[in-house]
C-alpha cells in the first residue's frame, strides 16, 4: 500500500492528482467518466465577476504537440457559479480549488469576498489566484509577469480568503525571471504556487495565410510545454531550498498525460499535479494519472508519495 496523501499550505489531500483549470468545466461533465471526489482536489474553470462570453470563434487550434486555446475566460459570473457549480461540486462531497480571476487587483477581492459568502464554500480547499492568464487584449493584465502586479493582486486575494483555506498564485513561464515572480507572490501571502499557465502563441493557417484564432494570440498546452513546466517548478523550488524565498508547496502543471510525467513533475518538487489538456482527448486522464502515479511510487521502492517530492534536486550530478 502506497500513502498517496499530500499536504498543501497545511492542507491535507488524500492523494496529489487534480484537474487543470479551465479544461473539465465545473465538473459535471467529468463526473460522468469517474468521480469527481477521486481526485485529490477538483479546479474550476477561472470565474470572474460578471458572466463573459470570451474571445470570437475560432478559439482552439491543434498543435503537433499540444494545442493553442484562446477562450478570453468564458464564464457564468461568481454568483450563478457559486448558486449552480460550486453548489453542485459541495454535494457531491467534493474537495474543490476555485480558480479566480478579475480586471484589477480589487476586482479580484470582489470574486473572492462572494465566494467566501457563499454556503457552498465548505467545500474549498483552495483559492487560485489565476494571475497569468494569457488570452487578454492588454498584456498589462497578465498580473504574473510583474512582480509588483502579482503581489498587489494576491495581497487583496488573501486578506478576503478565511486563514486556513490556502491562496494559491499560478504564474506564467512568459517572464525572463520566474523566481521573481514567485518570490513577490509569496511575500504577499501566497500559501502555495501553480506552475504553469500557458505560453503564448500564435499558429497560422497556411492556406489562408492568416492567424488559425480568431484572437490571433493563444496559450500553448500539452506535451510540449511540460519541460518548460518542469523547468519552471525546479527553478522555484531550487531558490525555495536554497533559502531565496520562503517555502511554499508548488503544485506543477503542463502536458501530464501519464504518471510517468506527473512524477517528473514531482521529482523537481511539485508537491501536487495537475491534469489538462490530456482530458480532451482521454476524460479519465486524471483519475488514472493518479493509478499510474501511484504504481510509480511503488516502482521506486517507497511508501510515501511525499517522500518523492523533489527528490531530484538530492541526486541530481554535481560536477
Ligand atoms: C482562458 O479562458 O482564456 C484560459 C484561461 C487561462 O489560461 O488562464
Amino acid at each position: 500500500m502506497v500513502d498517496m496523501s499530500t499536504t498543501l499550505a497545511g492542507t491535507v489531500l488524500p492523494n496529489p492528482v487534480m484537474t487543470a483549470s479551465g479544461c473539465a468545466a465545473n465538473g459535471k461533465e467529468l463526473n460522468r467518466f469517474f468521480p469527481v471526489t477521486d481526485l485529490g482536489a477538483f479546479v474550476t474553470k477561472t470565474v470572474m465577476l460578471d458572466p463573459r462570453s470570451g474571445r470570437p470563434t475560432p478559439r482552439m487550434a491543434e498543435t503537433s504537440s499540444g494545442m493553442l486555446n484562446s477562450i478570453g475566460l468564458q464564464g457564468p459570473g461568481i454568483d450563478a457559479f457559486v448558486e449552480h457549480d460550486l453548489a453542485w461540486l459541495a454535494e457531491r462531497g467534493a474537495r474543490v480549488l476555485v480558480s479566480v480571476a478579475g480586471n484589477t487587483a480589487e476586482e479580484f477581492g470582489e470574486v473572492v469576498q462572494r465566494l467566501v459568502a457563499s454556503p457552498a464554500f465548505s467545500c474549498v480547499v483552495g483559492v487560485e489566484a489565476n494571475i497569468s492568464c494569457p488570452n487578454v487584449a492588454n498584456r498589462g493584465l497578465v498580473f504574473a509577469c510583474d512582480p509588483v502586479s502579482s503581489e498587489q493582486v494576491v495581497r487583496i486575494v488573501r486578506t478576503r480568503v478565511p486563514e486556513g483555506v490556502p491562496v494559491v498564485a499560478k504564474l506564467t513561464p512568459d517572464v525572463t525571471d520566474i523566481v521573481a515572480v514567485a518570490e513577490a507572490a509569496v511575500r504577499a501571502g501566497a500559501d502555495g504556487l501553480t506552475m504553469i499557465n500557458t505560453l503564448l502563441g500564435i499558429v497560422i493557417d497556411t492556406d489562408l495565410l492568416r492567424p488559425q484564432l480568431a484572437g490571433v494570440t493563444g496559450g500553448l498546452s500539452g506535451p510540449a510545454v511540460r519541460p518548460v513546466a518542469v523547468r519552471a517548478v525546479w527553478q522555484v523550488v531550487a531558490a525555495m531550498r536554497e533559502g531565496r524565498l520562503p517555502t511554499a508547496p508548488v503544485i506543477g502543471v503542463g502536458g501530464v498525460r501519464t504518471g510517468r510525467d506527473a512524477l517528473e513533475l514531482v521529482a523537481a518538487g511539485a508537491a501536487a499535479v495537475q491534469v489538462g489538456t490530456a482530458t480532451f482527448n482521454d476524460p479519465s486522464a486524471p483519475r488514472r494519472v493518479l493509478a499510474e502515479l501511484e504504481a510509480e511510487v511503488a516502482r521506486h521502492g517507497v511508501d510515501r508519495f511525499a517522500d518523492l517530492v523533489g527528490i531530484a534536486h538530492d541526486r541530481m550530478v554535481r560536477p
